[in-house]
């Protein structure tokens, strides 16, 4: 059973940490002793709450996901950092017959997937020189399952997953543990006008913890709330034997 990785004292990263999901991972990280983390966003005025809460234990790191420039430069000046999160990502709401489902599936990819695929490139080397460390990609049940209304974005967060899985064996090799989440509904801007969707989510909070609890237990998969846990269920005999299990052994 390999050591669980506490957070204690750990220098982490969270994309998109000034709201949503990101700020309250951001907070739990702080809370459970991490030394400090960058606040990695597109506007870093907006992190002005959390400097103000927390004062020097954050502090503000200009990413835009789109911006391979903007990841560069922010893995120059976090050269200490051991955790980051690549939470940061959009959801434009298309469907594959409307008119502007290419469109807003390109734009989903080139934040949910090439963001990561940036992220991981600028990041790797860092946490390779800082011991190993961890890499925790923000996914989604709409990883595993298509949901009509959100069809382009979980699309991108099915591409997310997959780039997740080849992560984890490459990133392996240095040492680096890689974790992917898949929240259910998740009461955050993001699906703040889905009044239907809204009405069963869960407080980030819960994804927050879980990712703590998930470093414990260095858990590859992590599924926090009521719905992701009903996948997980379903899914857990197909994610040990062919995901986290190598199909080409015999
Ligand atoms: N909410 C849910 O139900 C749910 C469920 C499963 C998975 N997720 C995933 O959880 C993650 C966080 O979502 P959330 O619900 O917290 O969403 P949110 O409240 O809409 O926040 C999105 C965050 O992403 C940032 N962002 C957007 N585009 C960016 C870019 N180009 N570069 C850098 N940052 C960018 C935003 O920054 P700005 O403030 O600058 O816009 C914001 O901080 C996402 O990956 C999402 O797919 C969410």
């Amino acid at each position: 059973m390999p050591i669980g990785y506490n957070i204690r004292n750990k220098i982490a990263l969270v994309t998109g940490a000034n709201r949503g999901i990101g700020k309250k991972i951001t907070e739990t990280f702080l809370q459970k002793g991490a030394a400090k983390v960058y606040a990695a966003v597109r506007n870093t005025d907006t992190v002005m709450p959390l400097i103000e809460k927390y004062g020097k234990r954050i502090e503000a790191i200009s990413i835009n996901l789109e911006k391979l420039e903007t990841i560069i430069a922010a893995s120059h000046q976090a050269k200490d950092v051991e955790v980051v999160v690549n939470n940061a990502g959009v959801n434009t709401r298309s469907m594959p017959l409307n008119n502007n489902a290419v469109d807003s599936l390109n734009y989903e990819l080139e934040i949910n997937v090439n963001g990561l695929i940036r992220m991981a490139q600028s990041f790797s080397p860092v946490l390779k020189k800082n011991g190993g460390g961890v890499f925790i990609q923000i996914n989604s049940v709409a990883s595993m399952k298509n949901f009509v209304p959100i069809a382009t974005y979980c699309a991108s967060k099915a591409a997310a997953y997959s780039i997740t899985q080849s992560l984890r064996e490459i990133l392996n090799e240095q040492g680096t543990f890689v974790m992917s989440v898949h929240p259910g509904p998740i009461a955050t801007d993001m699906i703040a006008n889905v009044p239907d969707i809204l009405k069963i989510a869960e407080s980030p909070q819960v994804v927050a913890d879980s990712i703590i609890d998930g470093l414990n237990n260095r858990d590859f998969h992590v599924f926090p709330d009521k719905m992701a846990k009903e996948i997980k269920e379903a899914y857990q005999s197909f994610s040990e034997n062919i995901i986290e299990g190598n199909i080409l052994d015999e």
